[in-house]
């Protein structure tokens, strides 16, 4: 068909011909590293294990593996089996022996104007020294450490720290709060947790270190915490647990020669923990091996890497997006990445469009809420900067409207930059529905499965979806970056990703394919809700409601939010002798915000006298969204009343 066709021959001028597709001009085509798509796609699929083979060899390995893959025990897969390395290896010090020596690894912006920049020689010191700290402090191979700071380079710092010793990291996004830090401390087990003393977002401070003493009184599993000094405010140092980052930095325990741990290729790297359909949040465990082959092959095809990149990923290091795609992919490929600490809107909305003027950003990576955010305040603000240093852009988080997608092309791309949509998540680790810059793109799609990487949309039966039918994406091929495991859960591992389809990964999401392969994404079939691109649990925001004392019983769902994708609105039962006023739901709008993190408190309030429910007594969400929308309700056979 055309598409394949045009993709084949690398013509189009990167202007819009026909209905809605986008081609790549000639210089996009010219500077890829795959031009012809398809013919890599056909030999890679061919060959699967040749591909990731080959994009292994590109890495260094303290010893080469023995297979690629062993599928005997699926769906716990494992790969490059045999095989020693560290990421870290490849991240840093593979590069020390190179002209990326003295390269810059990060550029850092603080919101209130501070700048900071890192080479790669730099960034090798302070990784050693705080991975010496680290073992001065106990920690050894295997211990799980939790990270919990704002967007300071101290936070890939101490990730980097963690993976050199063979130390799991748990990073905890910073913009959680008291509950979320406290359950994942207490899963993880972490004897020693990092952290800063606040963080600045839009002009004001985070007290981190405030929510971090409140977290810990409801554990005694943390015994040491280092804080890095970034506010200077006063905070609360507790004696013979609490201790500067820069005190321990500056001691003789912190040498700058620090060996990298040799590691099994399928020894974990990091947990990260994310929402999913019932109860707590629960921690994917992802390798040093497969992992670090996945996002590297996938971060170089995509993005196109170069050594003339400026790179800047503008989401946060807490979340999935920046593990593989600020931190490790990026300095695997020896990029320069910029690193902003704070709101896309401080002190204006140019804030993001004079970061890529000054550090003459090439590839910029963002989610769709922040794109509607900024397209709230008109193109007067981009077009103000100069934006000529970019080349191409990605999308990452939830599907990006049509609009908004023709906004960022034209306004920040200026109709030369190709749109990278990348669709993964938390266990896939890379890009598994990507296009890479030669493909045309459709604006709203992902395009089409990654090398060697097979994705279909099925109805309840199992049956494939007849073309644009919707229907439940599953992955049908393995892939070196997917998590291995759920921490301490095999069993639901396999009961949430490999039981609904057996043998096939089930995602969570609803899509379909239209007549060209193309996918299309919809949304989450789960009870998860995208909030502004974070992912978020029902059950998560419905337990921090009812941790309150006013409130008996509640229930979370997501409704269509025009900047946000997705609002969170909830219902709440109330324990008698409290009364249903508006000061009350701004208090538990309040409370969820502490517990949880500000990202979760809920748009709106609704005080109920009953909710619908089955007969076993599980909420039907389904049927309230469905009277929220003023949709049809559905089956309600098995409602209770
Ligand atoms: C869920 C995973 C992967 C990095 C950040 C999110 C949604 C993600 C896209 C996209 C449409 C997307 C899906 C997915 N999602 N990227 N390009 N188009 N939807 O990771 O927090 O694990 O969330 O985000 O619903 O299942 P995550």
């Amino acid at each position: 068909m055309m598409v394949e066709q045009l993709a084949r021959n690398g013509k189009g001028n990167g202007t819009k011909e026909g209905a809605d597709l986008y081609y790549p001009s000639a210089d996009v085509v010219e500077r890829a590293q795959v031009k012809d798509w398809n013919a890599l796609a056909d030999f890679s699929s061919k060959d699967p294990m040749g591909f990731w083979a080959a994009r292994a060899e590109e890495l260094g390995w303290y010893q080469k593996w023995d297979s690629v893959l062993d599928d005997s025990g699926k769906p716990f897969y494992k790969w490059f089996v045999g095989g020693k390395t560290n990421i870290v290896h490849n991240a840093i010090d593979r590069h020390l022996h190179t002209h990326r020596k003295n390269k810059l690894a990060f550029i850092w912006q603080g919101e209130d104007g501070a700048e900071r920049s890192m080479s790669y020689f730099s960034l090798n010191r302070e990784v050693s020294k705080f991975a010496n700290v680290l073992k001065a402090l106990g920690v050894r191979k295997g211990d799980r450490v939790t990270i919990y700071m704002g967007r300071v380079m101290e936070l890939p710092i101490a990730m980097l720290a963690c993976a050199k010793i063979g130390a799991i990291h748990s990073v905890v996004y910073g913009g959680f709060s008291v509950e979320a830090l406290h359950s994942r401390i207490e899963d993880s087990q972490s004897r020693v947790l990092i952290t800063c003393d606040g963080a600045f977002l839009n002009g004001k401070v985070v007290e981190l270190k405030g929510i971090v003493d409140e977290a810990l009184k409801r554990t005694a599993a943390v015994e040491t915490v280092v804080v890095y000094r970034r506010t200077g405010k006063p905070v609360h140092m507790e004696e013979g647990r609490d201790y500067w980052w820069h005190e321990l930095m500056a001691l003789p325990i912190a040498s700058p020669k620090c060996e990298t741990e040799k590691m099994d290729a399928e020894d974990p790297l990091f947990l990260l923990y994310t929402s999913g359909t019932t109860g707590t949040p629960k921690a994917l465990v992802h390798t040093h091996g497969g992992y670090s082959v996945g996002i590297y092959a996938t971060f170089k095809y995509v993005f196109d890497i170069t050594d003339e990149d400026r790179y800047w990923c503008a989401a946060d290091p807490g979340w999935i997006t920046g593990h593989s795609y600020i931190v490790y992919a990026p300095l695997m490929t020896g990029t320069t990445s910029v690193i902003y600490e704070g709101a896309p809107t401080y002190p204006y909305p140019d804030r993001w469009w004079r970061i890529v003027e000054k550090y003459g950003v090439t590839i910029l990576y963002t989610a769709p809420t922040a794109i509607r955010g900024l397209m709230r305040f008109g193109e007067a603000w981009p077009n103000r900067c100069d934006l000529s240093s970019l080349r191409l852009l990605g999308s990452v988080g939830e599907p990006i409207n049509p609009e908004a997608w023709r906004w960022y092309y034209k306004n920040i791309g200026k109709d030369r930059c190709p749109i990278m949509d990348t669709w993964w998540q938390t266990e896939t680790g890379m890009f598994m529905i990507t296009p890479t810059p030669v493909v045309p793109l459709k604006p709203g799609s992902g395009t089409r499965p990654f090398f060697t990487l097979r994705a279909e949309v099925l109805d309840d039966h199992g049956r494939t979806a007849a073309p644009n039918e919707e229907g439940f994406l599953v992955l049908t091929t393995p892939w070196p970056a997917m998590a291995r495991t759920v921490y301490k859960d095999p069993d639901r591992y396999v009961s949430t990703y490999w039981t609904k389809y057996p043998g096939k990964y089930f995602t969570g999401d609803s899509a379909r394919v239209d007549e060209d392969g193309y996918f299309w994404i919809i949304g989450r079939v789960d009870d998860v809700i995208k909030v502004s691109g974070y992912r978020l649990g029902t059950a998560e925001v419905e337990s921090a409601l009812v941790s309150h004392p006013a409130v008996a019983e509640a229930a979370a769902i997501g409704l269509p939010h025009e900047i946000k994708g997705n609002a969170i609105h909830t219902y709440v039962i109330l324990r008698s002798g409290f009364e249903p006023t508006e000061k009350l739901a701004e208090e538990l709008r309040q409370h969820v915000g502490v517990e949880l993190g500000p990202i979760a408190k809920p748009e709106k309030i609704e005080f109920v006298a009953k909710l619908p429910k089955t007969r076993s007594g599980k909420i039907m969400r389904r049927v309230l969204r469905a009277r929220a929308l003023g949709m049809p309700e559905g089956d309600i056979s098995t409602i209770e009343d």
